[in-house]
């Protein structure tokens, strides 16, 4: 991939934000180039965040320094993390060419690696921040195929704001369906679990197609992306959430019955989820999704938010509720920050 120049900054602070997927990613063609069996399509967050400072000290020598901050109520990024950051700033040295070091801190402001994306919006702040430390002005398509190639599909999403599709099999770059402004969707993730899951979505990816449901998965997708995009450009929950909540189920029963089988779903996991069909039997319109983890989240329009919080608050497994929305894509300044 060519990439773009300017001048060098030394510190640069950027913030990108996490995404849920509504038709998730899961299973890898390629993982070395990252190409996925499926399109996916997302709703990109805003308060849940990862802030990145990067410093580049050019002509430098001596190891990378990378600091996991950890956020108040947040557990810091996992130690594997460290590694898959240190291996994406070789990476990102080595497309501009330069020789030096990097001092990265980063922090999220929501639990990582708990079914809350931490590695799409860490990996899109991270190629942010020290990609412009590097001279490079990536635009959002140049954002989203950088953050892809540190190994995390979902990161190509977290380069735009609103509603993202990521097609995944001829272009590195994802793309907007619709824009923050849309269709101002709410997201309450179910915190019911706050560690590290016990299996990455990585090597999730990497066990599923041992699944005898993977491929019937696949031949349901196609009809399934087409019934969530529309529905998306009509602004129709009615249609949105079913299709969400079915694409949700499906991908864990594919992970559940994979060789060997991974579990990211707890006790609390079925308690939200019960809370949630109970709101449906009382009226109000909310859906569940959850990625690779045991958190749920919960999605609904604005009218229905303070009702759904209200009832995911009195669960006995809810440790807290993060309350989000759809969002802009990444931003930076100049500037160290952490
Ligand atoms: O981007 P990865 O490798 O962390 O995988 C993401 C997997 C899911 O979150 C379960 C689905 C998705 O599309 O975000």
């Amino acid at each position: 991939m060519e990439l773009p120049y300017i001048l060098s900054e030394r510190s640069i602070t950027s913030e990108a934000p996490s995404n849920i997927a509504f038709i998730k990613y899961w299973g890898a063609l390629d993982f070395e180039r990252v190409i996925p069996h499926n399109p996916s399509l997302s709703m990109t967050l805003t308060s849940c965040r990862s802030v990145c400072s990067a410093t580049f000290f050019e002509g430098e020598t001596g190891s990378d320094e990378v600091l996991l901050v950890s956020d108040e109520g947040g557990a810091p990024a996992p130690p594997q993390f460290s590694e898959r950051i240190l291996a994406h700033l070789d990476r990102l040295r080595a497309g501009v060419g330069k020789e030096g070091r990097f001092r990265i801190a980063t922090r999220n402001t929501f639990p990582a690696a708990a079914g809350i994306a931490s590695s799409a919006s860490g990996f899109t702040a991270l190629s942010l921040a020290a990609g412009r430390a590097l001279g490079l002005d990536p635009s959002a398509d140049e954002l989203s195929a950088l953050a892809q190639s540190s190994g995390s599909g979902s990161a190509s999403r977290s380069a735009y704001g609103g509603y993202v599709r990521w097609p995944g099999s001829d272009t590195d770059a994802a793309e907007q369906v619709a824009d923050e402004d849309h269709w101002p969707l709410c997201d309450l993730v179910a915190i019911v679990e706050t560690q590290a899951k016990k299996v990455s979505s990585l090597e999730g990816h990497r066990r599923a197609t041992s699944s005898p449901y993977f491929q019937h998965r696949l031949e349901l997708l196609p009809e399934r992306l087409a019934a969530a995009t529309e529905a998306i450009e009509r602004r129709d929950f009615a249609q949105l959430g079913p299709v969400i909540e079915e694409e949700a189920i499906d991908l864990h029963l594919v992970a559940m019955s994979s060789q060997p089988p991974v579990f990211y779903w707890g006790p609390g996991t079925m308690e939200v989820l019960a809370a949630v069909r109970d709101l449906r039997e009382d009226g109000v319109a909310a859906f569940s999704t959850m990625d690779a983890g045991a958190n749920v989240h919960v999605i609904c329009e604005p009218d229905n938010a303070a009702v759904v919080e209200a009832r995911l608050h009195s669960l006995q497994s809810v440790e807290r509720v993060l309350v989000d929305r759809v969002g802009e894509g990444p931003v930076w300044r100049p500037g160290a920050e952490l």
